[in-house]
């Protein structure tokens, strides 16, 4: 452990606590009350997440930053238990109390470096599996060059390249090509994917036919409509068992599913408003010709790049509930068709891909900034999550969310503004009522945002996030089938000892 102890003072200011970080080269401090009390932990990344968010670093205080009632470890706790903290609550740093002192500060880094390295044991010698964690969490099912997720840095990649860096600089064709094929495209090869794609956009024989029959069915969702049309399009298009074809097939596959997946669900719309179907403009890029099929009007350049960047950060995100649902189903041997039907019903809830509709309507029922407060302690304290924040992966800033925070400004509107200082609000409460479990804004938050200035309509937020996981889900699909295993997990049974004895006499009664 670090000894010893860096510790500040609850009312030092933010600019103050990174300077007492900075000259002890520490990346967190204890917060100690005026007896002595250790109430708080605060890290680099608490001091720059909260400038982030608008607060002062010369007038704001740590308390107003910093995570409450921190977890800590006694003096003589094993390594074992130590690693165990870090490993349950994915901490960084905690501190370390002797007789209710804190006496130094332990992390992640002193650890590793003492730790043993232990073996993985087998499943037991009668085949007996070991219970998996609750949710998969942090457990690795497979290996994967698309792309991966860092959550404790806030950082995520595509074949190694920084995804918010791609966001910036890239098209969606750069980056969509990067996906597929493996590498950024050289000019050549970018004008020829873009002719391929495009020549992609033209839908199978009969589905024209079949979509105002889909768009018009009761209880018509966008994103169900969407599953049954992407369902009824691989049955068009013949999609074979990924068992059965070529690398190159599945490619071709690939590439069309992801072509068609907006032009599908524009048209679903378009029919369900009753308008005409736009056709897709081949002079159009991906993301300016997705708002064009929205509403037969050349978008404004700055719209289309906002939602282009916002389709590159979240064509893939390592191995999500819907990617990793995509891959189950490729490992069965099944079509390009079955398993984005499947992954498109993953990404349908609202624990995945349903939040940012939710998100904009959580903006819409507080109404204006004085009432922020009140009615997001009031849903945390009735036990509800606020929508847009919190992630599996990420225990910083997602940032995802970082830069559609930047694309929101960009884009302007007058709901940037009550955006920030509703977020700012929700962080403060959450880490307040929720302390310890290190809830930040996740990719949801901004994305409704963001979409709503562009004039994508609400019930089109989460198939907007589907048209660009497509992607992501092909590249997940085109992997699996290279390199396949059926996964097959068991589960651990814990009703009634087996086998049981029916009850007397109980069964068909004999004829007659
Ligand atoms: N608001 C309030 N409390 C929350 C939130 C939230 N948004 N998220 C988590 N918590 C709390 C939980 O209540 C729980 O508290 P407890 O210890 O008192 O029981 C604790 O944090 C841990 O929660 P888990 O459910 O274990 O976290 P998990 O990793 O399973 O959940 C999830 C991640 C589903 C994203 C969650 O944070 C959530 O429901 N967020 C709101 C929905 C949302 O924004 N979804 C979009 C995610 S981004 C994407 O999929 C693209």
């Amino acid at each position: 452990m670090h000894t010893p102890p860096v510790v500040v003072a609850p009312d030092l200011t933010l600019s103050a606590a990174a300077k007492v970080l900075d000259d002890n080269k520490v990346g967190a401090a204890a917060v100690l009350d005026g007896a002595g009390e250790v109430i708080g932990m605060v890290s680099e990344r608490d001091l720059l997440h909260s400038v982030g968010i608008g607060h002062d670093p010369h007038t704001d205080s740590v308390e107003q930053v910093m995570a409450r009632e921190p977890f800590t470890v006694n003096a003589d706790d094993s390594v074992e238990s130590a690693l165990d903290v870090f490993r349950t609550h994915r901490f960084r740093h905690v501190p370390v109390l002797d007789g209710g002192h804190v006496v130094g500060i332990l992390s992640i880094r002193h650890l590793v470096r003492v730790a043993h390295i232990e073996e993985v044991k087998p499943a037991g010698a009668a085949g007996a599996a070991e219970l998996a964690p609750r949710g998969l969490e942090g457990v690795a099912v497979a290996e994967t060059a698309v792309g991966d997720v860092r959550g404790e840095e806030g950082f995520f990649h595509y074949r190694g390249y920084d995804a918010t860096e791609l966001a910036r600089r890239c098209s969606f064709e750069q980056v969509w090509h990067l996906l597929m094929l493996g590498e950024l495209p050289t000019d050549e090869q970018l004008r020829a994917f873009r002719r391929r794609t495009v020549a992609y956009r033209a839908l199978p024989e009969g589905i024209a036919g079949l979509l105002p029959a889909v768009a018009v069915l009761p209880d018509y969702t966008p994103l169900g409509a969407l599953r049954s049309a992407v369902s009824l399009t691989a049955a068009a298009m013949g999609t074979q068992p990924t068992l059965d074809i070529t690398a190159e097939q599945i490619l071709e596959d690939a590439l069309r599913m992801d072509a068609l997946v907006p032009v599908l669900l524009m048209r679903l719309h378009r029919h369900h408003q009753g308008l005409p179907p736009v056709e897709p403009d081949p002079e159009l890029g991906y993301a300016a010709n997705y708002l064009k099929m929205l509403t037969g009007q050349t978008p404004d350049p700055v719209k289309a790049r906002a939602v282009e960047q916002y389709l590159i950060l979240t064509m893939d995100h390592g191995f999500n509930a819907s990617t990793f649902t995509a891959r189950v189903i490729t490992s069965t041997g099944s079509d390009m068709g079955s398993a984005l039907t499947g992954a498109i019903g993953a990404l349908a809830g609202p624990l995945h891909g349903g939040a940012p509709s939710r998100a904009l309507a959580m903006l819409d029922a507080i109404g204006t900034p004085d009432r922020a407060e009140e009615y997001l302690r009031r849903e945390i304290g009735a036990g509800q999550r606020l929508m847009g924040f919190g992630h599996r992966v990420y225990k910083t800033d997602d940032p995802r969310s970082t830069l559609l925070r930047e694309v929101a400004g960009e884009v302007g509107g007058d709901q940037v503004e009550f955006a920030k200082h509703v977020e700012a609000t929700a962080l403060r409460v959450l880490n307040e009522l929720k302390p310890g479990r290190r809830l930040y804004t996740n990719v949801e938050f901004y994305a409704g945002v963001v979409m709503n200035s562009a004039g994508i309509p609400r019930d089109m937020f989460t198939p907007t996030f589907a048209c660009s996981r497509t992607v992501g889900w092909t590249a997940a699909i085109a992997e699996q089938a290279a390199n396949n295993r059926l996964i097959r997990p068991s589960a651990l049974y814990v009703g009634p000892a087996a086998p049981r004895p029916l009850p007397d006499g109980y069964g068909i009664s004999p004829a007659g």
